[in-house]
């Protein structure tokens, strides 16, 4: 199966942005991580990393009927896009909402997920292992 993996704004600057929360492990060390997860796991991963809204919206509508599942961290965007939220919707594609830290034990606007509306799960607080975990779901549920 085809995973699409869209990480949403500043997660390109992973090793550098606030390291105590988000670790030392760069972006491009993300990407070798879910790679292997996926090559692993039997599935083609596909990547996608911006720091706009809308074309992460476009990156979802680009997705319909071209991947099996997609793995989200919308990062800031998770706490206010409902067009993330409506752009999921729309494309009814599998997917799971992945967060680096936990955000539930962070501050109260960081509880609210308007994308994890449209995801079938929600995985946070695991690092790079939560896309790991992610893949695995999807792979378990519509692999094959
Ligand atoms: C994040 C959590 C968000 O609250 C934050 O805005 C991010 C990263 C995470 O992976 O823990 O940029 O999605």
């Amino acid at each position: 199966m085809k995973i699409l993996i869209i990480n949403g704004p500043n997660l390109n600057m992973l090793g550098i942005r606030e390291p105590d929360i988000y670790g030392a492990q760069t972006y491009g060390a993300l990407l070798q991580y879910v790679a292997d997860a996926c090559a692993e796991l039997g599935a083609e991963a596909e990547f996608f990393q911006s720091n706009h809204e809308g074309a992460i919206v476009d990156a979802i509508q680009g997705a319909y009927r071209r991947v099996d599942g997609i793995i989200i961290n919308p990062a800031a965007y998770t706490h206010t896009s409902v067009a993330i939220l409506d752009a999921l919707k729309a494309v009814a594609i599998p997917a799971v909402e992945v967060h680096l830290s936990d955000v539930r034990q962070r501050e109260s606007f960081r509880h609210v997920s308007y994308p994890g509306m449209a995801c079938e799960k929600t995985i946070i607080g695991k690092g790079f292992a939560g896309y790991k975990e992610a893949a695995a779901y999807l792979v378990e549920k519509y692999g094959g």
